[in-house]
């Protein structure tokens, strides 16, 4: 594939939003503003469904525009959330217009063509002349945050992961059947179960995210298992991920335990993970404050609580994670991608 033109603009990037209508599209264009990211013209693109609605932004009234049917040309940086299906389907017609694709579907996570990037932890892998950038699974990300902190400061050697992830992760429907589901089992309709999540999720506790492949783990865990690797450039990490549904409306939690390569103390490792950017333990002497999934809504930072030893091997500790879906695991970690990269042609790097 060839390398893109490059276009940086001291007025900002032409932007195109995939998805706008999305859970995490919706939060990209929120993202965009709060980090200020230059954006000179923005176009917001969903399915035919939506062409013609309108949605207010900080850049005024837009018109969803019909992605099938969207010219690309002029674009400098595409963010994609509608899909799979719709990257694979656009991403051609993308790249041919020059831009650079910031993709939050699983399209191009595997493919080692493209980097699969948290920008705390190899941000070094974004370039303004990148052609795709995949963005990793929420889950993932705010997993491998503490990983890298530790990775950096000690090594690690084993990690076992349980998450307890939010309705959200399965887009706007999935918070409507949660909310539909829930109204309907308090009226005593527990047979009333949307096909949004695995199993009927009010009231319940559902151990499947994606479907069961032949190895016993799910999709979701296998993405985590790999992209956990891919990111940290760990091939060969131990990686282990159980990964459950719960009926939560937003913000993913996980406990996760590691075993380091050198034993350290708790106060030890509290200390690295909160000097982790990005990162902040929200129990340091108090041992009450750990975070909860509530609690991080709408917070840029992924919260860390509950740091201990692992009784079962003197290297181990044990930790909980939260952190809002939605923004670090979506759209936020998209939009820091932008920037990184548009920041590139701002410093003179790429001409
Ligand atoms: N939710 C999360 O926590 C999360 C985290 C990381 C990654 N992701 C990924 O991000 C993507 C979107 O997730 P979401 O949670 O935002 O889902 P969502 O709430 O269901 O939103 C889907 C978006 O895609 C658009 N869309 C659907 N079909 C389309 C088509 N054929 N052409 C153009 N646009 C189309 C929808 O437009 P309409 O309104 O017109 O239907 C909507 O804007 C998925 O690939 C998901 O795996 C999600």
């Amino acid at each position: 594939m060839e390398r893109r033109k490059i276009r940086w603009d001291a007025r900002g990037a032409h932007v195109a939003v995939v998805g706008a209508t999305g859970a995490v599209g919706r939060e990209m264009v929120h993202c965009l503003d709060a980090l200020k990211f230059p954006v000179r013209e923005i176009d917001l693109l969903a399915s035919s469904r939506s062409a013609g609605k309108q949605l207010e932004t900080p850049w005024g009234t837009k018109t969803i525009v019909d992605a099938d049917a969207f010219d690309f040309s002029g674009v400098d940086i595409a963010l994609f959330s509608a899909g799979k299906s719709v990257s694979l389907a656009l991403s051609q017609r993308v790249l041919d217009a020059g831009a650079l694709m910031i993709d939050n579907t699983s399209a191009y996570r595997r493919d080692p063509a493209w980097p699969l990037v948290v920008p705390e932890v190899n941000g070094d892998l974004v370039r303004l002349e990148s052609i795709i950038i995949a963005n990793p699974n929420c889950s993932t990300i705010q997993m491998v945050l503490a990983l890298k902190a530790l990775e950096d400061a000690v090594g690690i050697e084993d990690v076992r992961v349980a998450t307890y992830q939010s309705c959200s992760g399965a887009g706007q429907k999935g918070i409507d059947a949660l909310i539909t589901e829930t109204k309907h089992a308090l009226e005593g309709k527990r047979d009333a179960v949307s096909a949004v999540h695995a199993r009927g999720i009010a009231f319940d506790v559902v151990p499947q995210i994606g479907p069961m492949l032949p190895s016993g783990f799910t999709e979701e865990e296998e993405k985590m298992m790999f992209e956990t690797r891919k990111i940290l450039g760990r091939e060969d990490l131990r990686v282990c991920a159980t990964c459950v549904r719960v009926p939560v409306i937003r913000s993913h939690s996980e406990v996760v335990s590691v075993v380091t390569k050198r034993e350290i103390s708790v106060a030890e490792c509290e200390a690295i993970l909160d000097d982790m950017p990005g990162l902040r333990v929200t129990d340091r002497g108090n041992a009450g404050s750990y975070p909860t999934a509530t609690q991080a809504e709408g917070i840029f930072d992924t919260l860390v609580g509950r740091v201990r030893k692992d009784p079962v091997t003197p290297k181990g500790l044990i930790f909980w994670i939260v952190s809002d879906n939605l923004l670090k695991g979506a759209a936020l970690n998209a939009v820091q991608i932008a920037c990184l990269a548009w920041a590139q042609g701002k410093d003179g790097k790429v001409a």
